[in-house]
């Protein structure tokens, strides 16, 4: 690599860059219901969006190495986000002197042809970074296809956008139609700002204003979205909201910001320094939604940055697609994110009818195998439970567990709650693989103690995601197990708990 860019990718990876030289295939880890390339690196999810009943999921990627370089857009496409058919790679980078990578971006359906360039009602133009190396400069280009999306010839005038600067990167893009334009946030990252623009043909940009820097600031903003959401429990209500990734600092961060976006300019609905956290893992960054998703579906997808633990011939994965919304709390209006609907409606099918299911078990000091007959085997599954957590109580599942001949435990996951401190958390110490130690313990603290508490836990061999409460926070990271590490326990300390209910679907093939 010519040279570190202070994007997320290479800052975050000092670790991993060394270890890519491995390649020890390690197919128990490749994940069966989430996204992976077949090969190769792969960071952010770009160009999502929806046509014809297809999901279409650009990434970048890297198509030659395991790790981050030649960036260029990779493509697969899904009739049901599980299944994925790998493409060609979309837009490959621009070789030559001043060679220009394919940064981040989006794509859109020019059903109207605003563009000029549509032949037909399915044309789809990619609106993303170039990323110049020689000199070092990023403006934004398009390029659009006429064959599904499958190949791109770019716009012989890119770029369309040029600050003339060293940061400027990763436009998101969709209509407007109270204001029947293209509308585009796009970041300067080391500013801390974002800036909206407005298109009629997505060549000639017009600026409309500014937004930051605000919230957190201690690392470089990349990767923005702007969506209307709306507001659960009630009829119509609906308000914005604005999410930028923002790692380096403190760590893998995205944040968000509700507020109003009048055609023209988004207002943050509380103080500058309130800082949202979208998910309390280690792993969950550059999300973004899919574009001309049917009336009402707000689903969208974030990259997970691949621990210290060499994987091969892969590396990097997505995450579980997530329907968002907002929910009303004591401290106002917060995001939720629950696994996409279209994916759990399918869970019955998936599992093929293995699935665990439990009520009103009550778990004391001694710890409980739940899996006596070997139904979860394979580590890919997904459980939704509820429990009654007495007060001042530590409960929940130990994972991916393996015992020795003396029931003494060598691995587990522990995912869990505790009473006392309010915190939902996932204790990775004892996990197994090369996880990123400063992150061995994630929590999440809840606003109000938990009597009753929904977990949904979505473990895919090697990564792991815990939703709480319906959506009102989420944990995103990855764990590494040892072959036969594939036990699942209940366990409660210091008070009792109760499992009310609990299935799991075994999504293992
Ligand atoms: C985020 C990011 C983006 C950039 C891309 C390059 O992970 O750094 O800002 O467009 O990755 O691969």
């Amino acid at each position: 690599m010519k040279k570190l860019w202070p994007s997320l990718c290479c800052l975050l990876l000092p670790a991993a860059l060394t270890a890519q030289t491995e390649t020890t295939p390690t197919p128990q880890w490749r994940p069966v219901y989430h996204f992976t390339p077949e090969k190769n690196w792969t960071n952010d999810p770009n160009g999502l969006v929806y046509v014809n009943g297809v999901y279409h999921l650009y990434n970048q990627q890297n198509p030659f190495e395991n790790k981050w370089g030649h960036m260029s857009w990779g493509h697969a496409t899904s009739a049901d986000l599980i299944h994925w058919k790998h493409l060609p790679v979309a837009i490959p980078e621009i070789m030559g002197s001043d060679t220009t990578w394919r940064f981040s971006g989006s794509a859109v359906l020019d059903k109207d042809n605003t563009s000029g360039w549509c032949k037909n009602g399915n044309c789809l133009v990619a609106i993303y970074t170039g990323h110049q190396q020689n000199p070092a400069k990023e403006s934004q280009f398009v390029a659009y296809s006429n064959d599904g999306g499958i190949t791109f010839t770019n716009y012989e005038k890119n770029p369309v956008i040029d600050l003339e600067k060293h940061d400027f990167r990763d436009p998101n893009v969709w209509w407007y139609a109270p204001g029947k334009y293209w509308l585009m946030t796009v970041v300067l990252p080391t500013e801390h700002k974002a800036l909206f623009y407005r298109s009629p043909d997505l060549k000639s940009w017009t600026l409309l204003s500014e937004f930051g820097p605000q919230g957190y600031t201690g690392s470089n903003w990349e990767c923005p979205f702007l969506i209307r959401l709306p507001v659960e429990g009630t009829k119509n209500e609906k308000k914005w909201v604005l999410v930028i990734s923002a790692a380096g600092g403190r760590g893998v961060f995205e944040q968000y910001f509700v507020g109003d976006f009048d055609g023209r300019a988004f207002k943050n609905d509380n103080p500058k320094d309130t800082v949202l956290t979208l998910d309390y893992g280690d792993t969950y960054y550059a999300a973004i939604p899919w574009n001309n998703l049917p009336e009402g579906r707000h689903t969208y997808i974030g990259w997970m940055i691949p621990n210290p633990q060499p994987t091969f011939p892969w590396r990097g994965q997505m995450s579980i697609p997530r329907d968002l919304s907002l929910r009303q709390t004591p401290n106002g209006l917060r995001l939720i994110q629950r696994p996409a609907a279209v994916i759990s409606n399918q869970l019955d099918e998936l599992s093929h009818g293995r699935t665990l299911a439990l009520k009103n078990l009550r778990i004391g000091k001694k710890e409980a195998a739940l899996d006596k007959n070997g139904k979860i085997k394979g580590n890919a599954w997904w459980m939704k439970a509820t429990l009654t957590v007495a007060p001042g109580a530590d409960a929940g599942f130990k994972i991916a567990q393996e015992k020795d001949a003396a029931g003494r435990t060598i691995h587990e996951t522990i995912v869990g709650y505790d009473a006392a401190s309010r915190q939902v958390y996932i204790d990775r110490s004892r996990t197994g693989g090369d996880i990123n130690k400063d992150r061995a313990r994630q929590a999440v603290t809840l606003q109000a103690p938990a009597r009753e508490l929904r977990l949904e836990i979505l473990l895919d061999r090697s990564s792991l995601e815990v939703f709480v409460n319906d959506g009102e926070a989420a944990l995103t990271t990855y764990i590494y197990p040892v072959e036969g590490a594939d036990q699942l326990s209940a366990f409660s300390q210091n008070g009792k708990t109760v499992i009310r209910q609990l299935k799991l679907w075994n999504l293992s093939r």
